[in-house]
């Protein structure tokens, strides 16, 4: 059995639907049990809880052979940090304690920086733990989703403009969360990685805001859509007045400009092995009809 953490979010879905796919038993772990019927209609054991809880964890990956993890973002945490370190600690103790042989881990590109990455440190830290087990582990250090781009949209539709604190012309590793999950359930199901490893996920070429707010433009019928470049602090002003906390809105920031000042970078060339299919141009037709159902 393979347990699957945030099993209905963006990468743990298509990792807990892939592998039932193809023929694994899967447990299914999130807090509410209603987003993950139609996993458990597809067959997966459903364990519904909070991954802050290590008793909840550990019965989730008891008789586990692998797992999925991953610490789920949450926007009104704060010290954001803490959090992470919370679940990511349970998360560990409880990987430790059931004994679970091969551990796969959603990272992101930036995680071989301890500090100065935003939200990103945090998952340092988490690869930092998962090593420490000493067991089998792959850490997926994923490019910027093209799913954040969801959150645009509202800008979009109330000013014309597409907008961020990243800089127009950075080029960016950016990746469709579907292949994210695609290239853990591959991993797992293979069961084909052994020590600890660290590979890259980037999308299938590297893009700018500039490039990417033209394909949305194109895919909404704006094709004139501009791409604005905001102030670090205007942009966290933004972010905690759509809800975040304080803390993650400056925390977001930060990580922007690590992109921006080239600290947050790949750590290996771009390869087959990192190099995945979905285009932005295919998947900008679900940020269009987006756009179009709000
Ligand atoms: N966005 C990016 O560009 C990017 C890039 C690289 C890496 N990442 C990393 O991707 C991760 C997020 O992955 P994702 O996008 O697949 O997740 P997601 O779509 O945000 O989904 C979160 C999942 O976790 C569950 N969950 C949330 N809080 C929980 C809790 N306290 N206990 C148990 N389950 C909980 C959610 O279900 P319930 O709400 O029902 O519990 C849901 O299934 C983060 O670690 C982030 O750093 C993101």
């Amino acid at each position: 059995m393979i347990a699957v953490m945030g099993a209905s979010g963006n990468t743990g879905r298509v990792v807990a639907e892939t592998l039932l796919a193809r023929g694994e038993k899967v447990r299914a772990i999130a807090r509410h049990v209603d987003r993950l019927a139609p996993l458990a209609r597809a067959g997966a054991e459903v364990a519904a809880g909070d991954a802050g809880d290590v008793s909840f964890l550990t019965r989730a990956f008891t008789g586990a052979e692998a797992a999925y993890t991953l610490i789920p973002p949450d926007l009104k945490a704060s010290p954001f940090r803490a959090y992470q370190d919370r679940l990511g600690e349970a998360t560990a103790r409880a990987l430790r304690d059931t004994r679970v042989r091969r551990v796969v881990l959603l990272s992101s590109v930036g995680a071989d920086l301890p500090s100065g990455t935003g939200p990103i440190a945090g998952l340092h830290a988490q690869e930092a733990r998962l090593r420490e087990l000493g067991g089998d582990a792959l850490f997926l250090r994923a490019g910027y989703f093209f799913e954040n781009l969801f959150s645009s949209l509202p800008l979009v539709r109330s000013q014309g403009i597409n907008g961020g604190a990243l800089a127009p012309d950075v080029k960016l590793a950016m990746i469709a969360s579907r292949d994210v999950g695609a290239a853990a359930a591959a991993a797992l199901a293979g069961r084909d990685f052994s020590g600890v490893t660290v590979r890259e996920l980037l999308g299938p070429r590297d893009l700018t805001m500039a490039e990417v707010t033209r394909v949305l433009g194109k895919a909404i019928g704006k094709p004139d859509l501009a791409y604005v470049q905001f102030p670090y602090e205007a942009f966290a002003a933004a972010l905690a007045q759509a809800g975040l906390s304080k803390d993650l809105a400056g925390q977001y920031a930060e990580m922007v400009r690590g992109f921006n000042e080239g600290r947050i970078r790949t750590v290996a060339p771009r390869s087959p092995a990192s190099t995945t299919p979905t285009t932005f141009e295919s998947f900008a037709e679900a940020l269009a009809a987006a756009y179009r159902a709000a």
